[in-house]
C-alpha cells in the first residue's frame, strides 16, 4: 500500500479508491464533497509514478528553459502552481536522471530544501520539496543529464536537410521526468506556458500553441491552456518550416522534407472533419503534425495540438495515412479522457483503434476499413501466440507493477481493445454505440478513466440490465481474461480475398509477373508478403523481386515485410537494402521483427551485430533499451 492510501484510510476514504460506484459519485455529487476527495475520484492510484497527488498536487506549469545542443542539456526552471490538499509539509515530483540545483518557495522565491529519494532503474527518483501548508508555488532550478531518455539530440548528418541539428523528445510513457521535474503520472493533469530559448537558425514547436516561423532571437513563448497529462508534453527543435494544409491544421517539417509530407497529408483536414462528425467537436482548436527525422522511435504520438510523426509514412501515394487518422483520433481517445495508470492502456489505445477505423471508414469506405481490421488480427494473432494465450498480459487490464511500463505495453491493448469495442458495437447496432461513445467523451472530457469507470458507464448506459445483451458484450471474456473469448467475430475483407486468390495461384505454379495486382494499395501487397509461406527457393524470392520490385519498394511497411522473407530464407540480393534501412529507421515496430529474425541464426546474429553496432548510434534510446537487451 501507498503511503497516500493509509492517509485515505484514516480520513475513511478507502472505499473511494475508484470503485465502479465512485464514478456516478463524481459526477453527482461535486458540489458537497471536499477538494481532496474530488481530487481522489479523479486519481486511480499509479505504480510508476512516486507523486502523492491527494496529498499535493501541481494544476499549472511555467516552464523556462534553453536548449543547448553542445552539451546536449536543457536548463532552467520548472515553477509550478500547486494545491497543498493535505496542507502538510511535502510535494513530492518524479524525476529521473535530473540535476536539481535549487527549489524556492512562493513568488517572492524563498529557498527550500529538498531531497531525492532513492533510485530506481525505470522510476528514477523522488523529489521531495518542503513546503508549508499555504505553499502555492514551488520552482525547481534544474539541469537534464546528456542521456536524457527522453530526449534524442541529433547531428546534422541525422537530419534530411544536414545542416542543422535536431532535437525532439518523447515522454510516453514515464519519460518526461527525464526532461522535466514533474508529477509524471496519466492521473495528473497540467496546464502550462513555456519560454525556450534555442540557436537562433532553429525553430522550437510544443505539445501547445505553436509559433508559425522562426523569429530572430531565437526565444520562443507556448501556451497549453487545456489540462494535459505528463506523458504528452512534448519539445522539437530544429530547422523547420510550417505548410497550411487547411484553416485548422497543417504541417511542420524540414524544408527537404515539407512538400513530400504536404502531398501525403492533404487529407489531414477531412479526417478531422470526419472525426468531428462521429464523434464531437474537437477540443484543442488547432490539429497540425511535425514530421520528425527518420530516427523517431514511434510511427506516431498524439502530442496534443501537435502530433509526431515518423517520415517512413511518406510513402508518395498517402496509403499509410490511417497513422494520422489515429494520432487524430487520440485528440479525442487519450488526450481529452485520459487513462488513469499504464494498467489502462487499453482504454488510450484500443479506443483509439477503434476510431482510427471509424475514419477510414468515413473517407475511404468500408472496404478499406476492413483491410486494415484484417492486419490489425493478423498482428494480435502474432502478438497471442508470442505471449502465450494464457499470459496475463494478453488481459486487456494489465498489471505492470515493477514492470517498465513501455515493455508492458503490447498489441493487446491496440487490438484486443478495438475488437472488443466492434464487438460491442455489433451487439447494440452502431447508432445507439456511437451516441454511447459521444456520451463517454463528453462525461469525461480532460478528466482520467479507467477499466471499471468504463465499465460503470457501459452498464449504466448501455447494457441497462438487459442479461442476453451483457452476455453477448461479456465484459468478462474480453477485459479480465486472457486470450480471445471463443466465439469472436473474425475480421474478413472482400479485397483481400481477391489477394488470396493471386497467392494461390502463384503458390501453385503461376509465374509472378501474370499475376493481376494492377490495383493493390499497399495493404493488399502487405496481406500478400505476409502470407508467403516460411521456406521459399530462391527462384521463387527472384520471380517475386523480379515482377514486383519489391527489394527497392518506397513502401516502409511493405518493404519491411518484405526483409522478413529475405533474411529467413538467405535471399542476399536484399542485404545491402536491408543494411541501409536499418541504418536509417528508428522505428522500433520496424527494427525488432527484422533483427529478431536476423537474431534466429548464427550467421545472422553476426550481421545483426554487425548492423547494429553502426546503426545504433542513429536509434533513440526507446528502440535500443529494446535491441540491447534482445541482442545482448
Ligand atoms: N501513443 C502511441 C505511441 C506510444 C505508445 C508511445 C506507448 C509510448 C508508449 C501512438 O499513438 C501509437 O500508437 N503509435 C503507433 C501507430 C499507430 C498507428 C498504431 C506506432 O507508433 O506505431
Ligand atoms: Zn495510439
Amino acid at each position: 500500500m501507498k503511503p497516500y492510501q493509509q492517509y485515505l484510510l484514516g480520513l475513511g476514504l478507502a472505499g473511494s479508491l475508484c470503485l465502479p460506484a465512485c464514478t456516478t459519485q463524481t459526477n453527482t455529487n461535486t458540489e458537497t464533497m471536499t477538494t481532496a476527495q474530488q481530487a481522489q475520484n479523479q486519481i486511480s492510484e499509479d505504480v510508476h509514478s512516486y507523486a502523492e497527488p491527494t496529498k499535493a498536487v501541481a494544476r499549472h506549469l511555467d516552464l523556462d528553459i534553453a536548449v543547448n545542443f553542445d552539451t546536449k542539456t536543457l536548463s532552467g526552471t520548472a515553477s509550478y502552481d500547486i494545491e497543498n490538499l493535505a496542507k502538510g509539509n511535502e510535494i513530492i515530483f518524479d524525476t529521473r536522471g535530473l540535476q536539481i540545483e535549487k527549489v524556492y518557495l512562493g513568488d517572492k522565491q524563498e529557498e527550500t530544501t529538498f531531497r531525492l529519494g532513492e533510485s530506481d532503474k525505470y522510476l528514477g527518483q523522488p523529489l521531495h520539496i518542503t513546503i508549508k501548508p499555504e505553499t502555492k508555488r514551488v520552482t525547481i532550478v534544474y539541469k537534464t543529464s546528456p542521456d536524457a531518455a527522453a530526449l534524442q539530440w541529433l547531428n546534422p548528418q541525422q537530419t534530411a536537410g544536414k545542416k542543422h541539428p535536431f532535437l525532439f523528445t518523447q515522454s510516453q510513457a514515464i519519460l518526461a521526468r527525464t526532461w522535466i521535474p514533474i508529477q509524471d503520472s496519466p492521473g495528473i493533469r497540467i496546464t502550462y506556458s513555456a519560454k525556450v530559448q534555442v540557436p537562433k537558425e532553429l525553430l522550437a514547436v510544443m505539445s501547445a500553441e505553436n509559433p508559425i516561423e522562426k523569429n530572430a532571437t531565437g526565444n520562443y513563448s507556448f501556451e497549453m491552456k487545456q489540462p494535459i497529462p505528463s506523458y504528452l508534453m512534448a519539445l522539437s527543435v530544429g530547422d523547420l518550416v510550417f505548410s497550411k494544409v487547411g484553416a485548422q491544421t497543417g504541417i511542420y517539417a524540414e524544408p527537404a522534407t515539407i512538400k513530400a509530407a504536404a502531398y501525403e497529408f492533404a487529407e489531414m483536414d477531412k479526417m478531422l472533419v470526419a472525426a468531428e462528425k462521429l464523434y464531437g467537436k474537437y477540443r484543442w482548436d488547432r490539429y497540425d503534425l511535425l514530421v520528425l527525422p527518420p530516427s523517431f522511435p514511434f510511427g506516431g504520438m498524439e502530442n496534443p495540438r501537435l502530433t509526431f510523426v515518423t517520415p517512413t509514412v511518406l510513402a508518395k501515394d498517402r496509403s499509410l495515412t490511417s497513422l494520422i487518422a489515429h494520432e487524430l483520433a487520440h485528440s479525442w481517445s487519450g488526450n481529452l479522457v485520459t487513462n488513469a495508470t499504464w494498467d489502462d492502456f487499453w482504454l488510450n489505445e484500443g479506443f483509439t483503434v477503434y476510431f482510427e477505423r471509424r475514419i477510414m471508414e468515413e473517407l475511404y469506405g468500408k472496404s478499406y476499413a476492413d483491410m486494415l481490421n484484417v492486419l490489425g488480427y493478423q498482428d494480435l494473432q502474432n502478438t497471442l501466440k508470442e505471449l502465450g494465450e494464457t499470459s496475463e498480459d494478453t488481459r486487456l487490464k494489465l498489471d505492470l507493477e515493477g514492470r517498465d511500463p513501455d515493455e508492458g505495453l503490447t498489441d493487446i491493448a491496440y487490438e484486443k481493445g478495438n475488437f472488443f469495442l466492434q464487438n460491442i458495437e455489433q451487439a447494440v447496432g452502431r447508432q445507439k454505440f456511437d451516441a454511447f461513445l459521444n456520451k463517454y467523451f463528453n462525461t469525461f472530457a480532460f478528466q482520467t478513466t479507467n477499466t471499471d469507470k468504463f465499465l460503470e458507464f457501459l452498464r449504466t448506459e448501455l447494457i441497462k440490465g438487459d442479461e442476453a445483451l451483457a452476455e453477448k458484450i461479456n465484459i468478462e471474456g474480453w477485459v479480465f481474461s486472457p486470450g480471445l473469448p471463443q466465439d469472436h467475430v473474425v475480421p474478413t475483407s472482400e479485397r483481400f480475398t481477391k489477394v488470396e486468390e493471386s497467392y494461390q495461384a502463384w503458390k501453385n505454379g503461376k509465374p509472378a509477373a501474370q499475376l493481376n495486382t494492377k490495383d493493390w494499395s499497399s495493404h493488399e501487397w502487405l496481406h500478400f508478403i505476409r502470407m508467403l509461406p516460411e521456406q521459399m527457393s530462391q527462384q521463387q524470392l527472384q520471380d517475386l523481386d523480379k515482377a514486383f520490385n519489391l527489394t527497392n519498394s518506397g513502401n516502409s511497411e511493405v518493404l519491411a515485410a518484405w526483409f522478413i522473407h529475405t533474411i529467413r530464407n538467405n535471399y542476399t540480393t536484399a542485404d545491402k537494402a536491408l543494411e541501409t534501412f536499418l541504418t536509417n529507421v528508428g522505428r522500433r515496430k520496424f527494427l525488432v521483427p527484422i533483427y529478431k529474425a536476423l537474431a534466429a541464426t548464427p550467421e545472422g546474429k553476426k550481421k545483426a551485430l554487425a548492423i547494429y553496432a553502426k546503426a545504433r548510434p542513429n536509434y533513440h534510446a526507446v528502440s535500443t533499451v529494446t535491441l540491447d537487451e534482445m541482442l545482448k
